[in-house]
């Protein structure tokens, strides 16, 4: 039997033989390439993903029992709940054992599709720096090489890609000298990809003749993506036990920070599985994740799974009560990933109905769509955290480390974290003594970036010669 028979018979048996419709059409390589894209989808899978996901939406992922996660306070000496009383000098000390020991790599998830930037290529090459336009791959490089130089360690740099970006990624990083890293140090590999669905008919939604529309599987995928890719074996091979994931979007992110690293390893009530760090949110309607507990297990509830009543809800002081936001940054222990990846582990997956073009099956053209119409279905790496035996959560500085570009306008946007970037600097300036211009309002009135190649945090600046006395307003600084 041939191989295109062969895939035939496996649509057949899962009701979705009508991408072949076009065979007949098809030249002997497109009908190679597309059994081989067949080939590589989970097909047997695909009747269960369409009943569970597509034709039943899924109910809403949050609990009954749900309390609010505790969460180590930034400031260890005003712990407020006993338990979360911790030691900064400790933790650091630990951390930076780490790192110096070699013990820690950073991965960067840099797969996404980056629809709502609406920017042509990989989200990484994006112009960032609120002063230099330096793109988000070389903010996060720059942090690595700070730390490298720092602590007189290797550091490798994972970064996933996907299937829609990869080449473009590899192709900026041999253009720019891997950001000034050493090429054996920076580590790509590719994460999979899901069939995209048709919203009413479940049916396998056609990118073009002889091609299954696909997306990216979500940054949960990275998972199984590491192990697949044979990255995991690799950190292993070069002694590595602790992961600092990171999101390409945020260029304030601390790409390795020994604090936070030395808490997951030590913390009495860490597993040193996986850990994460959380803002405080700004308000009950804030679009981001909430660190949970239920049934004894730490997680994170999308906002949009959230009770209202719950998103609302405020403690004695008039606190939010569910105040723990996501920003996407975790240690993760490589020896967790490799237990994961030992069974047979899934993360559950989150649809999202969107507009994907596709080939209309009567007129054989490929049609735009105006409304949504299909059904995408990722992974989230956070669903991995009820996974761990224990897990911390960390609270940070919304200026010291978020500012992530998600939208083109608005919150989140370029502008936005320009804004931030120029915040987080005017407060270590004026930490280290420098007059910054500020505004009626109080915001800083200038535009300024500190590389982390200048200085990693707010102490770096303090006595460091050099430094301008004042920021006049409207000043354009990068340091
Ligand atoms: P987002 O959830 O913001 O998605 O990704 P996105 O694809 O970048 O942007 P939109 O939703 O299309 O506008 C958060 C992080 O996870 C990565 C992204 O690259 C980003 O660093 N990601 C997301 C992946 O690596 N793979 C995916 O499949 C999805």
């Amino acid at each position: 039997m041939s191989r295109l028979d062969e895939v035939r018979g496996r649509l057949r048996r899962i009701g979705q033989d009508h991408v072949l419709q076009h065979e007949d059409e098809l030249s002997d390589a497109q009908i190679h390439a597309f059994v081989d894209q067949l080939a590589s989808l989970d097909l047997e899978s695909i009747p269960r993903w369409v009943e569970e996901y597509v034709r039943k939406r899924p109910a809403s992922g949050a609990p009954a029992d749900l309390s609010p996660a505790l969460a180590y306070p930034r400031d260890p000496r005003s712990p407020g709940d006993p338990s979360r009383a911790w030691a900064r000098e400790d933790a650091l000390r630990r951390g930076e054992d780490l790192v110096r020991s070699g013990r820690v790599a950073v991965f960067t998830v840099a797969g996404g599709q980056g629809s709502r930037l609406g920017f042509d290529g990989p989200k990484g090459v994006y112009p960032a720096g609120a002063v230099t336009g330096k793109p988000l791959f070389a903010c996060i490089a720059e942090w690595i090489i700070a730390a490298r130089r720092r602590y007189g360690a290797p550091i490798p740099w994972l970064v996933m890609t996907s299937p829609l970006n990869h080449k473009d990624t590899v192709a900026f990083f041999e253009a720019h000298g891997h950001c000034g890293l050493p090429k054996d140090d920076v580590i790509f590999f590719q994460q999979g990809v899901m069939p995209s669905f048709d919203a009413h008919t479940g049916r396998l939604l056609l990118a073009r003749k002889g091609e299954v529309a696909t997306n990216p599987d979500g940054h949960g995928g990275s998972l199984r993506a590491l192990h697949a890719s044979g990255a995991l074996a690799e950190l292993k091979r070069r002694g590595v036990e602790h992961i600092s994931y990171t999101q390409i979007d945020n260029p304030l992110v601390r790409a390795v920070d020994p604090v936070f690293i030395g808490l997951h390893a030590g913390a009495p009530d860490s597993s040193g599985e996986m850990s994460s760090k959380m803002v405080p949110k700004t308000h009950p309607g804030e679009k981001v994740g909430v660190f949970c507990r239920a049934g004894g297990r730490t997680m994170v509830i999308e906002y949009s799974d959230m009770p209202e009543a719950l998103s609302k809800a405020t403690n004695a002081d008039g606190s939010l009560r569910f105040n723990a936001g996501s920003i996407a940054v975790h240690v993760i222990g490589r020896a967790f990933i490799e237990r994961l990846n030992q069974g047979d582990f899934a993360l559950p997956f989150h649809r999202a109905d969107k507009q994907i073009p596709h080939v209309d099956l009567n007129s054989g053209e490929v049609v735009q769509p105006a409304a949504p119409n299909g059904v995408k279905l990722e992974a989230f790496v956070f669903d991995a955290i009820p996974l761990c035996r224990s897990s911390i959560v960390l609270e940070t500085d919304r200026v010291e480390e978020f500012a992530p570009i998600k939208n083109a306008e608005g919150a989140d946007s370029p502008k936005s974290c320009r804004e931030i970037q120029t915040e987080r600097a005017a407060r270590w300036l004026e930490g280290a003594g420098v007059k910054v211009a500020r505004r009626a309002d109080g915001l800083a009135d200038c535009v300024l970036e500190i590389s982390p190649l200048t200085a990693m945090w707010a102490e770096d600046l303090r006595g460091r010669p050099g430094l301008p006395a004042r920021i006049e307003p409207g000043q354009k600084l990068a340091l």
